[in-house]
């Protein structure tokens, strides 16, 4: 036995779960739109080909996807459409390497593969009647994206619901077409934010760590829920802590290389945890030591 498989044993943490069917089988789905957000993000719409296929389908918010493009390999996006989204699925994808580079190519009606869903989801039943504070930094929205608008959806279940979303520049902000949607939204507080600011720019200037210590919003009754990359993340976490919140009630995505995607090969650990069925959402007390 593995000293991984030994410590989730001590842990007590789930075993890996039983697949009904072959689980690296993919789905075949195509692309139905594409969507250039940024100079390396691009939005991909897919359906899910087969008679009812599409309804057939369910996912939680915080769920992932292994997408295939066929004789490249095979990489990880979280679902970013809410699961009322019932006519298509979306990714947004950073061009980094080769299968990024191959989904960047793609063209409108060709075929991939999707095996989904995979992980664990934002616990979302958990946090009615609280407050959220959703933060989201670059592609990190993505997955602040799909719990924001499936919240929203009940709004009346939480209470107050805020965004602070940054990016380095203008450019960089992804989803610029539902920015006034999120903007005078009823029930959401939005604030945007650029670490560099043009003159015509209205919103905050400022790293999102700083910007949030301007806001200062009350830890009482509050969950914050918050994605980006590491270096983000650490010090946004310090800055939620230095504000009051718990530990506990600080909810994060963490990326890890994934391979199998359903706790067979041991690829994706963070301690005794597996990202890709522990996770991709933890509370911080209980990965604080990674981040
Ligand atoms: C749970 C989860 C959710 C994710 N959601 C999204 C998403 O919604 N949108 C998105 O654009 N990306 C997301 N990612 C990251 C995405 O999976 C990687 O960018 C992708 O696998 C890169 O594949 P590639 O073949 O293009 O790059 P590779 O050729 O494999 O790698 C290119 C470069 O990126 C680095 N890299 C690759 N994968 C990762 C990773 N997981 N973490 C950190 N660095 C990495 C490599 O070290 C290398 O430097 C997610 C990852 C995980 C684990
Ligand atoms: S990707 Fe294989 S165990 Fe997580």
């Amino acid at each position: 036995m593995s000293e991984t498989q030994k410590a989730r044993m001590l842990e007590g943490l789930a075993p890996r779960p039983l697949m009904p069917g072959n689980p690296y089988l993919p789905m075949p789905a195509r692309v139905r739109e594409i969507i250039t957000e940024t100079a390396t993000i691009k939005t991909l719409r897919v359906v899910l080909e087969g008679e009812g296929a599409m309804e057939r389908f369910h996912f939680e918010p915080g769920q992932v996807a292994q997408l295939s493009v066929f004789g490249v390999g095979e990489a990880t996006f979280v679902i970013n459409s809410p699961p009322s989204q019932k006519d298509y699925l979306q990714f947004s994808i950073m061009e980094v390497g080769e299968v990024t580079h191959a989904l960047h190519n793609l063209s409108v009606g060709e075929q991939i593969g999707v095996r989904a869903p995979l992980g664990n989801f934002f616990p979302y039943e958990e946090l009615r009647g609280k407050n959220i504070f959703f933060i989201g930094g670059g592609i990190g929205m993505a997955p602040v994206r799909t719990i924001m608008l499936h919240v929203l959806e009940q709004a009346k279940d939480y209470g107050s619901i805020s965004l602070l979303y940054g990016a380095r520049t203008p450019k960089d902000m992804s989803y610029q077409y539902e920015l006034d949607d999120w903007l005078n939204h009823r029930d959401l507080h939005c604030t945007l934010c650029v670490d560099k600011a043009p003159e015509d720019w209205p919103h905050r200037e400022g790293m999102i760590p700083n910007v949030l210590k301007e806001l200062a919003p009350s830890p009482d009754n509050s969950v914050a829920v918050l994605c980006g990359p590491p270096i983000m993340i650490k010090f946004t976490v310090e800055a939620l802590l230095g504000l009051g919140f718990a530990a506990h009630d600080i909810l994060t995505t963490l990326e890890r290389r994934m391979k199998c995607g359903i706790g067979i090969c041991g690829r994706c650990n963070v301690g005794s945890r597996y990202v890709c069925t522990d996770g991709p959402v933890f509370r911080c007390d209980d990965i604080q030591a990674y981040l």
